[in-house]
């Protein structure tokens, strides 16, 4: 077999066999098939899809790159949630304390930023010392003892989605049903995970903008998850604005710091609780939506999530003073809040623009060996629907140079739109999947 066969294949739109995809996926880790050759696979793919066979079967491939934990070594049964990919989603660092907080384990492998969106790896990496590269058998231990592991794609697990995660962001093939189904897919059947929660993103500042899309990666990732012998189901959730108010890695610790000690966002904090609140019934917890909302809001006022946040943090080698004294995080140099331009109603926070608009302030990669700045993003003052006076502030730019501010400034103008009429907010949800 060639690789330069099995890109030919699928550049001319036919469906490949599972030992083509084996092939690909085995020679392109050991290093034997090399980034221009990957980048070509993918690009194919991009343009012509995949079946949904093709797409399990390349999950399956990617998840035998390494290992898959056993987690019931350790725990009873543990949870997961993975979003698609979206502007200002730093979900994952509130719901997965608070859920483990609620008696629940949880062992998660993420991803660093991947395009406009951002990556819980690199918003983790703003506390200093933080590890994302646990082993296998610290990965087992860290859960065993606290219930709690959010670490990243080593050489034992998935490391072909580490591999193809990394060329896919610098390579403009990020937006495919099976690229996307089978990265989010591996990464949660080798970490074991036996309940999964999927938070599709949809609009936008997603990977999916149509519904219709959504549906069809939500579908398609469920199955998959049913067919390795996992309980998932996926909420189909909004990314036409982004997330919450801030957008960039330190400054989403700090929004979801806020949120873990009972403030935070409103959007944000609804959309936490209902993704806790599906981990609490998917894993077996217990049965009903208001038990599981009580069990969060007595994890959040008790304080226990924001404990276990603590906790997970100096299990994984970071600097918890970082967290007790969120100032102490990164700071950009230079942080300038601009005014609404005018007055009215919000029409439009066009997440995609703003996700771009962190990128290039230096939050995201252009190239896969890029370091990023960790300071540097944006906080959105508003939502969708709001009205706002002319002169209020309507967003604020962290900076590492006047240059970048001053591109930010304009960019994120032209990211909010208006209206004279009022407009009805956004839905944070526009269904499910079982
Ligand atoms: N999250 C992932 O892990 N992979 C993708 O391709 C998109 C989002």
């Amino acid at each position: 077999m060639r690789a330069v066969d099995i890109i030919t294949k699928k550049r001319d739109g036919d469906e490949l066999s599972k030992e083509e995809i084996e092939f690909f996926i085995k020679g392109y880790t050991r290093g034997e098939i090399p980034d221009y050759q990957a980048s070509a696979w993918t690009m194919a793919i991009f343009f012509q899809g995949m079946t949904a066979r093709e797409t399990t079967d390349l999950t399956l491939a990617i998840v035998d790159s390494g290992e898959t934990l056993d987690l019931s070594q350790v725990v009873k049964v543990a949870v997961d949630k993975h979003s698609t990919g979206g502007v200002g989603d730093k979900t994952t660092l509130v719901v997965e304390p608070l859920v483990s907080a609620c008696g629940l384990p949880v062992g998660k492998m993420s991803g660093r930023g991947l395009g406009f969106s951002g990556g819980t790896l690199d918003k983790m990496e703003s506390i200093p010392g933080y590890r994302c590269d646990l082993t296998t058998s610290e990965f087992l231990s860290q859960l065993h003892e606290i219930g709690l592991v959010l670490t990243g794609q080593t050489a034992d697990l998935a490391p072909a989605d580490g591999k193809l995660y990394a060329l896919r962001d610098v390579t403009a093939t990020v937006q495919s049903i099976p690229l996307i189904a089978s990265s989010v897919m591996s990464k949660i059947i080798a970490a074991g995970a036996q309940a999964i929660v999927l938070d599709v993103k949809i609009g936008l500042g997603a990977f999916m903008r149509k519904e219709t899309d959504a549906h069809i990666l939500a579908t398609r990732m469920v199955e998959i998850a049913h067919l390795a012998g996992r309980k998932a189901m996926a909420l189909l959730s909004d990314m036409n604005q982004p997330l919450g108010h801030a957008v960039g890695n330190a400054l989403e610790v700090k929004e979801a710091i806020e949120t873990l000690q009972g403030g935070g966002p409103a959007d944000f904090r609804k959309h936490c609780l209902e993704v806790a609140i599906q981990l609490l019934i998917l894993g077996g917890h217990t049965e009903d939506e208001e038990t599981a909302q009580q069990m969060v809001f007595s994890a959040i006022a008790e304080g226990r999530g924001w404990s276990r946040f603590r906790e997970l943090v100096a299990a994984q080698g970071g600097d918890v003073s970082f967290i007790d004294h969120p100032e102490k995080l990164p700071t950009a140099p230079l942080i300038e809040t601009i005014p609404a331009p005018r007055s009215g109603y919000l029409s439009q926070i066009h997440a995609q623009i703003v996700g771009e608009t962190v990128v290039e302030l230096g939050g995201g990669r252009a190239k896969k060996e890029d370091a990023i700045d960790h300071a540097v993003g944006v906080v959105v003052h508003h939502k969708v629907g709001n009205h706002v006076e002319s002169g209020a502030p309507l967003f604020t730019i962290h900076a590492n140079s006047t240059a970048s501010l001053e591109a930010a400034r304009i960019r994120l103008l032209e990211a909010h739109q208006w209206s004279a009429d009022p407009v009805n907010p956004l839905p944070l949800f526009y269904g499910s999947v079982r």
